[in-house]
């Protein structure tokens, strides 16, 4: 199988994820926090390791920060419910996941509102359009780094710093750029970043992190045992265990520590150099094939390795079940999760089919792709 659906769940992982994930179970299986002996402090530390990983990929400070979650959708429940009020007002664009726009849609039930600055046709959101939408009681700007559908980078920099001129908290959806294109916290304007630990981290799935600058405090979406403050009825304010509730999935998270080690080991820039080479390969061979049409930015710089295109009028989900069944090839077809991003770039009927590439493909898979692209436009 050419595994090109890397937008869905990275795959396959480095080795070392595998053998940290059976390492975790079978000697340190114990429940970290929880009991004073070696293995509960064993697997403790497996904790504290990855919190530690996360700081060093992205250049903050403190580990407890680092919050574990179960995935992206998770950190940014967590990080909307956690901070938004009855009568607040949110601004967010066009090209978010539904794990933002449900939120907010559930949200605008109870008496908050929500303002959708609307993305161009490839995509990209001007970050005027994002001041203009700010109200007296915006308290939330929420968006996505990178299109799960278009690709297109968005310039959180720049939104960042509107927020912080209004006084307004800034979250960034960083589930499809975590771990792939490089972020320091250190020095952007950013408030909360949710992440997947399964996708660009390379961790394995049933992992995700929410990171909370030091400044942010967030109403706990869950309450119950952390293993400390045992002897009170009232759960703990201090971090992580605020945020992190019952028992973590130690495995998962250990192959997450051993994701991120592996990209810091292999050097961030060279691992996004092995995708941006066979994303540019793609966009140059797909622009030459009567029949397809290609999605997002043209311009490399605008865009990360996620590639929605379409064959003739044909409904994506069909032609994504070709790939797979007549050329062993695994994209993902339709709406992605993402009906907004859909109707801002004119595909919500037609859906797209997504290739994303990740740091073990290779450039004969990609050809191979483009092959049966070729074909496919003679149907
Ligand atoms: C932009 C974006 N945000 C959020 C998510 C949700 O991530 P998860 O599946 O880890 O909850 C995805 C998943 O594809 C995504 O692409």
């Amino acid at each position: 199988m050419i595994y090109m659906d890397n937008a869905a769940t990275s795959w396959p992982k480095p080795e070392p994820v595998y053998t940290a994930v059976l390492n975790c179970m079978r000697k340190h299986g114990a429940n970290p926090g929880r009991s004073g002996h070696r293995m509960a402090i064993e697997a403790g530390n497996i904790l504290l390791y990855t919190r530690e990983m996360l700081c060093q990929l992205f250049s903050a400070d403190n580990p407890f920060r680092m919050v574990f979650t179960i995935n992206a959708t998770e950190s940014l429940n967590l990080a909307i419910k956690g901070s938004i009020q009855p009568g607040d007002h949110i601004v967010t664009t066009s090209m978010e996941h539904n794990s933002v726009a449900r939120p907010l849609k559930e949200l605008e039930k109870r008496d908050v509102a929500a303002t959708y600055v609307r993305a161009n046709s490839q995509g990209e959101i001007d970050p005027d359009d994002i001041r203009k939408a700010i109200r007296i009681n915006t308290k939330l700007i929420i968006t996505t780094h990178a299109s799960n559908v278009t690709g297109t980078l968005i310039p959180i920099r720049e939104i960042g710093r509107i927020a912080r001129e209004h006084e307004i908290l800034y979250l960034v959806d960083a589930a499809q750029t975590a771990g792939i294109i490089p972020i320091d916290l250190s020095s952007l304007p950013v408030d909360m970043m949710a992440m997947s630990g399964h996708k660009g981290l390379l961790g394995p799935q049933g992992t995700g992190v929410l990171y909370i600058a030091p400044h942010v405090k967030l109403k706990q979406l869950k309450e119950g045992g952390t293993g400390s403050q045992s002897e009170s009825l009232f759960h703990p304010e201090f971090l992580p265990d605020r945020y992190e509730a019952g028992t973590l999935n130690t495995p998962g998270i250990a192959g997450l520590g051993a994701g991120i080690n592996y990209i810091l080991r292999e050097g961030q820039n060279k691992l996004l150099s092995r995708i941006t080479r066979i994303e540019k390969f793609f966009l140059d061979a797909l622009l030459q094939i009567p029949g397809i049409k290609v999605y997002g930015p043209a311009r490399m710089e605008n865009r990360i390795g996620v590639i929605s295109i379409n064959v003739k009028d044909f409904d994506s989900a069909y032609i994504a079940g070709l790939l797979d069944q007549k050329y062993n090839i695994a994209t993902r077809g339709a709406i992605h999760c993402s009906p907004m991003a859909h109707k801002t770039i004119g595909t919500l009927e037609q859906g797209t089919v997504r290739f994303s590439p990740g740091i073990f493909n290779t450039l004969d898979e990609a050809k191979q792709c483009i092959r049966a692209l070729e074909q496919l436009t003679r149907l």
